[in-house]
């Protein structure tokens, strides 16, 4: 088991890519800390760790409140006694373009994808620096590292967490903390599905028609699935990845190489 012994706090893990990979890391011998707004959801993954026999917790959390990041660190620590892993992985993203613009739109976004992952490893440093080490990751995107032409102020914040993964990478070394990202290209998810309705609803064409046009755009023909992109954030976090720092992984099926 790559995580044995390990407590992970896995931001956004109510659904999608979190959920899958809170799920992961507990079969993996960590104690997961699932997180989220959603507590219906987040007590589901719970029950699903707990019934393959395997720890979990879950502390909610609303990433737009520095207090409630803070409060998530501390309830981890106070319930495990340490915190090995942090991922901040929670995420929005609305389609805004230069003319629709709107300040609150623009506060969001930062706030829960750059906001969020600034304050995550504010907090989760100081307990990683007591448990000898640690690993942070964020999710950021293809869109963190190419413009992706739909969102952008959600380009903005993901090219903000790939600066911030090389930033903390750097300063972080000398604890034995090590910092990366994940880029993910296309992945089923309803975040996804919720992409493919507007996109297609704009083009005037249904979803199943937008998907089947988007998946011609990657190399690989498909959407990624969430359990290949957490075999990569679990790469990255494990000690298998013991000597890569400040990287920025990307799990595209090709997308970026065209
Ligand atoms: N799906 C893709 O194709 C794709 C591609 C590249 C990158 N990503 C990134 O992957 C990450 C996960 O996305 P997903 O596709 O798995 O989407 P998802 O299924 O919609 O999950 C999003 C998660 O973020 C949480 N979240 C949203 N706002 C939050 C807030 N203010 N505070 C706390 N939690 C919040 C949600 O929990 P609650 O609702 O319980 O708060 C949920 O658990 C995101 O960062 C996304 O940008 C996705």
């Amino acid at each position: 088991m790559l995580l044995q012994g390990k407590v992970a706090v896995i931001t956004g893990s109510t659904s999608g890519i979190g959920k899958a990979g809170a799920i992961v890391f507990a079969q993996e011998g960590a104690k997961s800390v699932v997180s989220g707004r959603n507590r219906q959801r987040g007590e589901e993954v719970v029950s699903i760790i707990r019934e393959q026999g395997n720890e979990a917790s879950f502390i909610p959390a609303d990433m737009l409140v520095v207090a409630d990041i803070e409060r998530l660190v501390k309830i981890t620590v106070d319930t495990y006694g340490r915190l090995d892993i942090f991922w901040h992985n929670a995420g929005i993203v609305e389609p805004d373009y230069i003319e629709n613009i709107t300040e609150e739109i623009y506060d969001n976004m930062m706030a829960a994808h750059l906001k969020a992952g600034v304050f995550g490893a504010k907090f989760a440093v100081p307990e990683m620096r007591k448990a000898g080490g640690g690993s942070i990751l964020f999710t950021s995107s293809v869109a963190g590292l190419k413009q992706s032409g739909y969102s952008l102020t959600y380009s903005l914040a993901k090219t903000g967490l790939v600066m911030l993964t090389k930033k903390l990478a750097v300063d972080l070394a000398k604890d034995n903390i090590r910092v990366n990202s994940i880029c993910p290209g296309r992945v089923e998810t309803s975040m996804r599905l919720s992409i493919a309705e507007q996109r297609g609803r704009a083009m005037g064409i249904d979803q199943e028609e937008w998907v089947r046009r988007d998946k011609k755009r990657i190399p690989m023909g498909r959407y990624i699935t969430e359990k290949e992109v957490v075999d990569g954030a679990l790469f990255l976090v494990s000690d298998r990845a013991s000597s890569i720092t400040g990287v920025a992984l990307p799990i595209d099926g090709g997308f970026l190489a065209v």
